[in-house]
């Protein structure tokens, strides 16, 4: 494995390609790099965090919520949303179409709620139909779903529930943990009341930060409580009360100082503020659009290799790709080649399955000249359709304009054989385009060794 530390670009080696944590841009980096500040000064407020807030309401697509950054991960998000909202008694209705699913579930019976869980089959889309129906008969005050379920490389249709959610009054728990970002995810326009998420996944910022929006139904729902929460440090509510300004629904008068109702890690707060800014100054449009060509370019190179994709064809996200390693072949040999990590759903499951991930920055030439990472730009670049930049930092020549918008030819070597003639033009691409091909070639063929070194990445890590 080349150890080599590349200084202009990030000291992370080797690339992760899990579903979080991700690479981190190097001004993100840099933004941590400061001395301390005081998180209870106002300067801090007015300098930092309420910018990065501002940053993260663009972000999450809504006006009409406030976004709150605690210290925390996804599912502090998770949990901090379901404690401050839920009193015990409560009907829940909780989707659960995975790993991420079953935790919401959990947590929801620890804060008390009477939960329906609302089963669907891992990897198989929702049948919308059955859903309402379970809704209407159950009247929850509260539903919720996994946007984009890491477990099984699912994307679920979240427009589409949140109008049913929406028709029976209920409020819209919306995990987005490895979608927000990376995928298009519209909180007002679904009717998200509790968007919730962590910033170390499609944010490309370090691990330390839960995210989540509130809407004017969700802090309604709050203030109409019995009881108040049974957690102070993640209370919601307490954002309102002590944090936000009057002219934004909150109690505190415009630029009368504020209290955070939980410390704030400051230097996690500027990175996730230079991420915010990086993610604006890219354009949701083309962040969205540049998940999308490189996890169909992914897929595409997966099935031109007679590899399986897991999930259901209309559910497969563009974020985290699951697939079945092939018959005869052990998932820890091409986990060995891609140094990922076996999908969770692979217990219940019995099959060997496989995870890849490109979240955040990760499939960009911004990463290092990491062999995974081209192979898998190249894809990117000979798959992408008119109109999408190349995320080339270093303003090189991508693959040539011949070969944009070209599909990708039908046949088991068809689509890498065009990926590797793409490459050839490219002199930044050209020895690296076939790596992956390569390499599962080799794994089909069961012909893998503990030395096949440096491809892809990384630590092995666990869900849930
Ligand atoms: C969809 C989803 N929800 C929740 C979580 C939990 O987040 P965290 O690990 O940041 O606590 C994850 C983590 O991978 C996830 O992918």
């Amino acid at each position: 494995m080349d150890t080599t530390i590349r200084w202009g670009t990030t000291q992370s080696q080797p690339i992760l390609m899990i579903p979080g944590p991700t690479e981190l841009p190097f001004p993100v980096v840099q933004a941590m790099s400061q001395p301390a500040t005081i998180q209870y000064d106002l300067s801090f407020d007015v300098k930092i965090l309420e910018p990065v807030t501002l940053a993260l309401r663009d972000i999450f697509q809504t006006t009409r919520s406030e976004v709150i950054a605690m210290p925390g991960s996804g599912r502090t998000a998770l949990e901090a949303a379901a404690i401050s909202v839920v009193e015990p008694g409560d009907r829940v209705l909780v989707i659960v179409t995975g790993v991420f699913g079953s935790l919401m579930r959990e947590i929801m019976n620890r804060a008390g709620a009477e939960v329906t869980e609302h089963t669907v089959e891992w990897g198989h889309p929702l049948d919308l139909g059955r859903l309402e129906k379970d809704i209407e008969r159950v009247k929850p005050k509260a539903v919720s779903m996994v946007h984009n379920e890491t477990s099984t490389g699912t994307t679920y249709p979240a427009a589409e529930v949140g109008r049913i959610v929406k028709r029976h009054g209920a409020l819209y728990m919306l995990d987005t943990v490895s979608s927000l970002a990376g995928l298009d995810v519209r909180t007002d326009e679904w009717g998200i009341d509790f968007n919730m998420t962590g910033s170390q996944k499609c944010l490309a910022a370090p691990l330390g930060m839960a995210i989540v929006s509130v809407s004017p139904a969700g802090w309604e729902a709050m203030e109409r409580r019995k009881h108040k929460a049974s957690t102070w440090a993640y209370d919601l509510l307490r954002w309102k009360e002590n944090w936000i300004p009057t002219s934004r629904g909150g109690h505190i008068p415009d630029g009368s100082p504020r209290r955070q109702p939980v410390s704030i890690p400051t230097h996690l707060t500027s990175a996730l503020g230079a991420a915010s800014r990086l993610i604006l100054e890219e354009g949701l449009p083309h962040r969205f659009r540049r998940h999308a060509v490189a996890g169909r370019a992914f897929r595409a190179g997966i099935e031109s290799m007679r590899l399986e994709m897991f999930p259901d064809a209309s559910l497969r996200s563009n974020t985290v790709s699951c697939f079945k390693a092939p018959a005869g072949i052990e998932t820890g040999a091409v986990q060995l080649l891609l140094e990922s990590e076996t999908c969770s759903g692979s217990v219940r499951l019995n099959a060997p399955l496989v995870r890849n991930a490109g979240l955040g920055v990760t499939l960009s030439a911004a990463s290092p000249a990491d062999e995974m990472t081209f192979a898998v730009v190249d894809a990117v670049y000979s798959f992408a359709t008119p109109g999408v930049k190349a995320p080339n930092e270093a303003g090189a020549p991508s693959v040539s304009a011949s070969v944009a918008g070209t599909v990708p030819p039908t046949g088991a070597v068809g689509a890498w054989t065009s990926v590797k003639s793409a490459s050839e033009t490219s002199k930044n691409t050209l020895p690296t385009a076939s790596t992956l091909m390569r390499a599962f070639v080799a794994a089909t063929s069961g012909n893998v060794t503990s030395a096949e070194p440096s491809f892809g990445v990384l630590a092995a890590s666990t869900v849930g």
